[in-house]
């Protein structure tokens, strides 16, 4: 690939990104409205707010691939949310049709599907329960991709992130941790895939405790090499059951599920 996009590149994934695709692409051209400074030889940057449609439009065009981290990811009020996720996941996806269609790793969340209980297996055909409007846009930003796949042919894996730390953190995180040399050994496989098509799937690493099945993208050849259970009795001796509060381990989004809606 000759130039690849990352949004979202002064947060905590585009870090990872930055690290883990070096010498993926010819160039990497990073995205944010924080400006990152320390640029490697491979790296240009082009400030952007992905509500400024020309401004998304400019950093989209010459590009072969996107890894759209940029956006509100955690729950905040419907302003911010309505910008970046909203507003701002249509700019990049008129850019991209516009631009030659470059492939998209889309940045969508376990909060999509937050109200799942926890225990309870699901697919990529199980209906989204988002936990918050952090979440619901995110349902919206999957199914934009599906309209841009459908009427255009805009190809994009649609990547229910689970938590991308370096090491799980917590008990629900031995459910849902996705290493970042796996999230991103799973961004090279949706680039190299013949035909990616749009599919939903669970960025999670191995856990013996999963309540994700990627059954349905066996096609992508994707396999985590990084395990939740190489952390599992250091968490649950730090983090004894009854020291758990309820709203963390109901439901699959943890304390999500619990959050108001705010107003700002
Ligand atoms: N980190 C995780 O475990 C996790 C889990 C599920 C989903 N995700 C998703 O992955 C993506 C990256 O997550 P992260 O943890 O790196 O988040 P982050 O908050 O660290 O980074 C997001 C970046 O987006 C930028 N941004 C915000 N609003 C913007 C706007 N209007 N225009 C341009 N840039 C804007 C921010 O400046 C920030 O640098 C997000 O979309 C998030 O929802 C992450």
């Amino acid at each position: 690939m000759k130039r690849l996009l990352i949004t979202g590149a002064a947060g905590t994934l585009g870090g990872f990104a930055r690290e883990h695709l070096a010498g993926f692409a010819d160039e990497l051209r990073l995205s944010d409205v924080t400006p990152v400074t320390d640029l490697a030889q491979h790296e240009t940057f082009v400030a952007a707010d992905l509500g400024d449609k020309d401004a998304v439009e400019e950093v989209v065009r010459g590009c072969d691939g996107i890894v759209h981290f940029g956006g509100i990811s955690v729950e905040k009020g419907f302003d911010l949310i309505e910008r970046a996720n909203l507003r701002g996941v249509f700019n990049l996806y008129e850019a991209a049709r516009k631009h030659g269609n470059p492939r998209i790793i889309f940045a969508s969340s376990n909060h999509a599907i937050g109200f799942y209980p926890q225990g309870q297996r699901i697919d990529a055909d199980a209906p989204p329960l988002s936990d918050g409007l952090y979440g619901a846009s995110k349902v919206y930003g999957e199914q934009l991709a599906v309209l841009y796949w459908q009427k255009f042919g805009v190809e994009t894996a649609r990547v229910r992130i689970g938590s991308c730390v370096p090491k799980p953190l917590n008990r629900r995180m031995l459910s849902t941790w996705l290493s970042p040399r796996d999230m991103f050994g799973l961004a090279k496989c949706c680039f190299a895939v013949p035909e990616l098509g749009c599919p939903v799937v669970y960025g999670a690493s191995h856990s013996d405790t999963s309540w994700w099945d990627n059954s349905k993208v066996a096609y992508l050849g994707w396999t985590p090499q990084d395990s939740a259970e190489t952390y599992r009795a250091e968490v649950e001796a730090a983090h004894p059951p009854e020291t758990v509060p309820e709203d963390e381990s109901r439901f699959q989004g943890g304390v999500f599920t619990a959050y108001p809606i705010y107003q700002s």
